[in-house]
């Protein structure tokens, strides 16, 4: 590529809610081009916040050296910056200095982060989001931004990919509570809830759930009903066991009724914010069933901490195979696993809604056929 004896320079970014890997994809990226075709990388913070108003630090080998284990981004990120429905905002935060940031209204500042680019002189741009995250990066390539994105969710609902970054570390910690929470369940004779995240997707509970050895998983494509659980948990008992474990996802909701909304986030892509499932099902099967039962809700703790080996792997292989991209000027991809390998996809492939957990999915019938219950 000709680039008139300036040096070569994208930008990177990480944008929704984090999760364990994000400064993993940021090494691999970073080091893959510097060792590679030498091309340097320029890092905004906290998400599309700093392209539309321009904050970025230089990320050189120094940056990321040392990130293989560290959670976090240390870039910031933020799921309420949207540079085509803008509300001034503090980055990551739901607090604006509008009075009422409800009334706030929304402006498109695409142009404003375009321009950024521009004066960076930057080749492309490499995004690691979500499903907000890319459909914002399909809109910038469809207005001409060169641009990569690289699939991350504790959630595992984006489509285009069978695994998103992040996702199998959230499982590992939901298995590790679950695991805690059976020793406490056995000793107390009670039925233990967790309430795993997992808005649209159950994906999250219902791989837990089975690692963990859960009697009930609930996620959002199968909705439950009261009467099956109190059933599962009679005839638990009725064979000896005395205790139960229901791995819920935050987003599972009852037959008939809706999920369990906590609050609303204006201006955020997605303004639901989930949480409470577990709690209520605790006072139903108390109230209906009469037994003693407890609710742990693991929220945030999910999407903390070091990642694991398997997710160190697949952070190193996106974030090498985005390099690839960017080196050889393949724009409006995105870095995608399926079939056990690491491959790409258009950008688009993620457009159509969260990849939900199909009905039939073969984790789902080996866990009906050792007596998991689905509360169907
Ligand atoms: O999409 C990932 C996710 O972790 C969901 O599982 C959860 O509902 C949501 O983000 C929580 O978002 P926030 O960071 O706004 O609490």
């Amino acid at each position: 590529m000709d680039t008139g004896g300036r040096a070569r320079k994208i930008g990177i970014l990480t944008s929704g809610g984090d999760c364990p890997g994000l400064n993993v994809v940021l090494r691999a990226v970073v080091k893959s081009l510097l060792l590679g075709p030498g091309i340097r990388t320029v890092g905004f913070l906290n998400g599309y916040h700093g392209l539309v108003v321009d904050e970025s630090v230089s990320l050189d080998y120094e940056a990321v050296s040392g990130l293989l284990t560290r959670g976090g981004t240390i870039l910031g990120t933020s799921n309420t910056a949207n540079p085509f429905a803008w509300v001034d905002m503090e980055p990551g935060s739901i607090r604006s200095p509008a009075a009422n940031r409800d009334r706030a209204e929304p402006r498109d500042r695409s142009d404003d982060a375009l321009a950024t680019v521009k004066r960076h002189g930057l080749e492309g741009l490499v995004v690691l989001g979500g499903d907000g995250t890319m459909a914002g990066a399909a809109r910038f390539h469809k207005l001409g931004l060169p641009i990569v994105g690289v699939p991350k969710t504790i959630d595992n609902d984006i489509r285009g990919t069978e695994l998103t970054f992040g996702f199998q570390t959230a499982t590992d910690v939901a298995v590790d509570a679950i695991d805690r929470i059976h020793d406490t369940a056995m000793s107390h004779h009670r039925v233990m809830i967790v309430e795993v995240m997992g808005r649209y997707a159950g994906w999250l509970a219902l791989m837990s759930g089975v690692a963990g050895g859960a009697d009930v998983i609930l996620i959002p494509e199968i909705p439950y009903r009261m009467d099956a659980i109190i059933d599962k948990i009679r005839h638990r008992g009725q064979h000896g066991k005395r205790f139960t474990i229901v791995a819920v996802a935050e987003g599972a909701g009852e037959m008939g009724g809706s999920r369990v909304v906590r609050s609303m986030v204006a201006h955020s892509p997605d303004p639901v914010r989930l949480g409470g499932v577990g709690a209520k099902l605790a006072d139903a099967i108390e109230e209906l069933g009469g037994h003693a039962a407890r609710a742990t809700v693991l929220g945030h703790v999910q999407r903390g901490g070091s990642p694991i080996p398997s997710d160190r792997l697949l952070c190193t292989e996106f974030g090498h195979r985005a390099a690839e991209l960017v080196a050889q000027g393949e724009w409006g991809r995105l870095v995608a696993f399926r079939e056990g390998r690491v491959v790409t996809a258009p950008l688009e492939a993620t457009e159509g809604g969260p990849r939900l957990v199909p009905t039939d999915h073969p984790m789902i019938k080996a866990a009906r056929a050792v007596g998991t219950s689905f509360g169907d």
